[in-house]
């Protein structure tokens, strides 16, 4: 903390215990206890004065990001990147590799770099298909879900019931039993209809399915088939689980709503390896007066293994590097650290965040603001933000400076799986919400490649993460919590 000043969240109690501890010990406190109470209510307009000094830098900061020497920098190193090493699941070769390229091409651009060891999972799909067998012939497009067992290798051939909800297949629970239960549950929203992707085995093997087929959680689809991570509840029977497409949930439920028997053939060749060792990939610009106090930017390495993982996260990963690189090219250097962590493993669950917060929760007070971009590089409409009413004021502030690209609104309700354990710990936190209508069209499946990116989305969303962080990172005090 700087100069011996209380952070501005104190409250009164609190505030008086400070003042009765501290101040005797420090006579070059330079204000007396009331004028510290009456600092604190005009600390709001002080900080507006400070942030709007930032104008200048902040246009810099655009200008090279957006139309500047860097335009179209990140897309470029987006493709680059996912062209070359394509996708990435927790425990692969191409994790790995990933991780490699992303340490040597952050040192490039001078700034440091180190590797923080994680064990991961590894889960493998193996070969995988289906066919519908009765009341006629036809494909069904597949992707096991992450931590599904396999079949047996001859495969798994059975009836199926359709059902549209966990309500219905409790109602029908006594028509399960032998079966493979077919999800075709609408989409409503992600949050929500996601439930049946992570419990629909567990949920189908309590009434004795042997299998089950879940309607991918997209609301559009051209047949694509959406993996994603599933979660066995304990103590119940491990059954295997695949999403199917929209399309064909809707072909199978239509089928036996007519009353027809429908018979599916599943061979699932999936396994769980013992885990895998990999790293946090973390950049720094270290702080020229207060290196240990954080601004941290972050998004996760790792995808899954189809498609090339350009928008889920790699997005999020390159801007998360490029904001840094472009304040360096600048030759900007804020008073508090930048520090930018690639995670490993999102996907199987924040395994990579969960371990650095574990490991770094020590020097929780010393973390200013944690950002995370995992929803998408499309066109940056607004912050969200989670932090006390004190510190959103100053963020209010900070998004003023991005009028000159459209973006300075904050909401709430910052999000993001790798930076949650801070912000539930009170840390203030920040997410980039960007047009992202389309985002689960493409998410978790062959879809999410370069052609859904957008070079100038790209530049805009690293001049948002660039300000902000840059900003926060340099005013005299920290957010106040
Ligand atoms: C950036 O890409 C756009 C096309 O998307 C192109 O018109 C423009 O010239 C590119 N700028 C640079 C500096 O390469
Ligand atoms: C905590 O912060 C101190 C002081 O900056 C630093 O020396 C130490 O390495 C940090 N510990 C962890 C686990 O990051
Ligand atoms: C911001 O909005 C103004 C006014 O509508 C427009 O002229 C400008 O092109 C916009 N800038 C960006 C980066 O979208
Ligand atoms: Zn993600």
């Amino acid at each position: 903390m700087a100069q011996g000043r209380p952070p501005l969240a104190l409250s009164s109690i609190s505030l008086f215990i400070f003042l009765s501890i501290v101040l005797p010990l420090h006579d070059c406190l330079p204000h007396s206890p009331g004028s510290l109470l009456k600092d604190a209510a005009q600390k709001a307009s002080d900080m507006a004065v400070e942030v709007a000094g930032y104008v200048d830098v902040a246009k810099q900061i655009i200008d090279l990001a957006v139309y500047g020497a860097a335009q179209n920098r990140s897309y470029r190193r987006l493709a680059d990147f996912t062209d070359t090493i394509g996708n990435r699941v927790s425990g692969s070769h191409n994790l790995d590799k990933a991780i490699k390229y992303m340490y040597t091409a952050m040192s490039q651009d001078g700034l440091d770099v180190h590797l923080e060891p994680v064990k991961i999972p590894h889960w493998v799909r193996g070969k995988e298909t289906a066919e519908m067998v009765l009341p006629r012939t036809k494909n069904l497009a597949i992707l096991g879900l992450g931590s599904s067992v396999g079949t047996p290798p001859e495969g798994i051939e059975a009836e199926v019931l359709v059902v549209q909800s966990f309500d219905e297949l409790k109602v029908r629970a006594s028509e399960a039993a032998g079966k493979i239960v077919v999800f075709n549950q609408p989409f409503v929203s992600y949050g929500e209809t996601v439930a049946y992707r992570a419990y629909g085995a567990s949920e189908a093997a309590k009434v004795g399915a042997v299998a089950t087929l879940i309607r991918s959680i997209t609301p559009f689809s051209i047949n694509s088939p959406h993996t994603g991570w599933q979660d066995y509840q304990d103590g119940v029977k491990r059954i295997p689980t695949a999403c199917i497409t929209v399309e064909d949930a809707e072909l199978m439920f239509r089928i036996s709503r007519r009353g027809q028997k429908i018979v599916v053939r599943l061979m699932m060749g999936a396994t769980t390896l013992p885990d895998a060792d990999s790293f946090n990939t973390v950049a720094e610009i270290v702080g020229w007066q207060h290196p240990e106090q954080v601004v941290l930017l972050s998004g996760h390495l790792d995808s899954w293994d189809v498609g090339q993982g350009a928008m889920d996260d790699g997005g999020g990963a390159i801007i998360s590097w490029e904001a840094l690189s472009i304040i360096k090219d600048l030759g900007l250097r804020p008073r508090r650290t930048l520090r930018t962590v690639l995670w490993t493993a999102e996907e199987q669950g924040g395994v990579g965040a969960q371990q650095y917060y574990n490991l770094h929760k020590v020097n929780m007070s010393n973390y200013n603001l944690v950002m995370e971009s995992d929803l998408g590089t499309f066109t940056p409409v607004a912050l969200q933000f989670t932090g006390s009413n004190a510190a959103r004021k100053v963020m209010e502030q900070v998004l003023k400076l991005l009028a000159p690209i459209n973006t300075t609104k904050l909401e709430t309700h910052g999000e993001g799986t790798d930076i949650s354990p801070w912000m539930q710990a009170g840390v203030p936190g920040a997410s980039l919400h960007v047009a992202d209508n389309k985002y689960f069209w493409f998410h978790h499946s062959e879809g999410d490649t370069m052609t859904v990116q957008n070079p100038r989305d790209m530049d805009l969303c690293t001049a948002v993460w660039a300000v902000v962080a840059y900003v926060v990172a340099d005013l005299q005090d920290m957010l106040p919590r």
